[in-house]
């Protein structure tokens, strides 16, 4: 195991939505960030010996019924403290100072003013854009304490204890909109708490690994493998960790791209020799998706069919009760119980489900993360990507030795194929969409585009057209192309792809797919559109 990172700073969540990007910033400048709970005790903080702690934001007023409040024993540790909008707030609070509420609320971008030489704005200009979301302000900062930056509704938007290294931000530095708060938050990790750049994604693994083994045990864990980058990302890295304790099972649905089951079990079994079991369930669900076509009952169907299909093969791969196998009443069985469920759960994962009410990815993660599958089964999550943001998995997943193609995958919708294919889903559709999306991947990764995307694919639309090929009038199927950038998915716009390079996919598909006499290329952004067509 390499060496375990000697600087860390601990941040305490108060409830924010940036915490972990906090906690992504702070790993940006190598340094080992970890997360505790708002509550975590004065004690238990000093014995990680943290080189500095910062208070996150939060939702809460300082004076507020229930106000999430820190353990104030952590202002006598000796160590830097940094608070961020509401964390400052606490921090003035609990020093002496006055927070009151304000009937505006300041919300976005502003100018910050630097109105003093100090190590937080060091080698940083005088004026800074920089972005705000708090009701609540700082009327009176606690002795010791001096104004270091302005706004123009606040005075106290900067402030330092300089004798206490204590420091306090109304803004938020994390963000992409505070373009120089990387800059700053880098000041009060080196400059500041003098931590030493000495974490990669090398000591996460470690770490990772160190912790996966001391909450499984000796127990075995089984993980269910879609070949998508997170679930792959989160299969190396138990691999690696408990070896032959983990259990991974590849469902084809039969709505899989070209390739796909091949290429997992290529990876997997061949090259990893992960336990994999490899259940081909595609005629069941294609059974079960017979005659629909309406989009919401097709994902139904398909989440239905997977947890059980999931769950047979569990039941399959786990030691009958007694301990012995069916037919063989001397030798015990080998076979192993499971006791835990592992997910390639990622942070926007974590958000998306529970901040954004209504929007279908709190549905999409819940079949994506195989909702339900750990209460009825009674197991127990290990999710060690949780943290962890998506280009970070990434770079976790060439770590650990994954190929490229999987590695730099672009997002695959758990229903598959299913909601690219518009209409009734029949084996001859799914062949169809199936060679067409190959040419598309293909090209698009020949000409380099595939990894400058978000998402490039083909969708089968329930659309006939005339054409004619040589002297024969057809009547064929229409292909749209769905070629978006986005940065999380939840926004995106088409790609404004070469029209050499459209011409040579929309050509190749209409020669060599059987069945296709058109191809038109989606231009709308999301939203209105989804990138999805279903
Ligand atoms: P939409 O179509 O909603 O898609 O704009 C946003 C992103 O989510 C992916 N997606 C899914 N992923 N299960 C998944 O795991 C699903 O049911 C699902 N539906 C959409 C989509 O590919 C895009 O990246």
């Amino acid at each position: 195991m390499g060496e375990l990172a000697a600087s860390r700073v601990v941040i305490l969540d108060f409830g924010s939505q940036y915490t972990q990007v906090i906690a992504r910033r702070v790993r940006e400048c190598q340094v080992l960030s970890q997360i505790l709970r708002f509550d975590a005790s004065a004690e238990e903080i000093a014995a990680l010996r943290p080189s500095g702690i910062i208070l996150s934001g939060g939702p809460a007023s300082v004076y507020g019924k229930g106000a999430p409040q820190p353990d104030t024993e952590i202002f006598k540790l000796g160590v830097p403290v940094l608070g961020v909008c509401y964390g400052m707030q606490l921090m003035a609070h609990h020093l002496g100072g006055k927070v009151e509420h304000s009937e505006r609320r300041e919300y976005g971008s502003s100018l910050l003013r630097v109105n003093s030489n100090c190590e937080l704005f060091h080698n940083l200009p005088e004026v800074l854009d920089i972005w705000n979301s708090h009701a609540d302000k700082l009327t009176k900062i606690p002795r010791g304490f001096r104004a270091i930056a302005t706004t123009e509704n606040s005075p106290f938007a900067a402030i330092e204890h300089p004798k206490h290294r204590f420091y306090g931000l109304q803004f938020h530095p994390e963000v992409v909109h505070t373009p120089r708060g990387k800059d700053i938050l880098a000041n009060f990790v080196y400059r500041i708490c003098g931590c030493k750049m000495d974490w990669t994604m090398g000591s996460f693994i470690d770490q990772a690994c160190a912790e996966v083994q001391q909450q499984v045990g000796t127990d075995h864990v089984i993980l269910g493998l879609s070949g998508g980058v997170d679930s792959s990302v989160a299969a190396a890295l138990l691999h690696k960790a408990i070896g032959d304790q983990l259990t991974c099972v590849f469902v084809n649905n039969g709505l899989l791209r070209s390739n796909e089951a091949e290429t997992v079990q290529r990876v997997f079994g061949d090259n990893f020799h992960v336990k994999l079991k490899y259940v081909d369930a595609s005629a069941r669900f294609l059974s079960s998706l017979r005659g629909i076509t309406d989009p919401e009952r097709k994902r139904k169907v398909i989440g239905r069919d997977f947890v059980r299909v999931f769950e047979e093969a569990v039941v399959q791969l786990t030691r009958a009760k007694g301990g012995r196998s069916k037919g063989s009443a001397k030798s015990p069985d080998s076979r192993p119980t499971f006791r835990f469920l592992a997910q390639g759960t990622l942070y926007p994962d974590v958000i998306e489900s529970v901040a954004i009410d209504g929007n279908p990815a709190a549905m999409i993660k819940s079949h994506h993360n195989v909702g339900g599958l750990p209460k009825r089964m009674k197991l127990k999550l290990v999710e060690p990507l949780r943290q962890l943001f998506k280009d970070e998995v990434r770079e976790v997943g060439a770590q650990l030795g994954l190929p490229k193609e999987i590695v730099q995958r672009q997002p695959f919708p758990g229903p598959g194929l299913a909601v690219r294919i518009l209409g009734e889903i029949t084996r001859e559709r799914l062949r169809i969409l199936r060679d067409a999306d190959a040419i598309v991947v293909g090209e698009m990764k020949a000409s380099d585009w595939y990894y400058r995307v978000w998402q490039s694919f083909a969708v089968l639309l329930p659309v006939r057209s005339v054409g004619v090929m040589g002297d024969e009038r057809t009547y064929e199927n229409t292909i749209a192309l769905r070629i978006v950038e986005s940065q999380d998915g939840m926004t995106a716009d088409w790609v404004r792809l070469p029209y050499d390079l459209l011409a040579r996919i929309s050509t190749r598909i209409i020669n060599e797919v059987k069945g296709v006499n058109r191809v038109c290329y989606d231009i709308s952004s999301k939203p209105p559109a989804t990138i999805e067509w279903e």
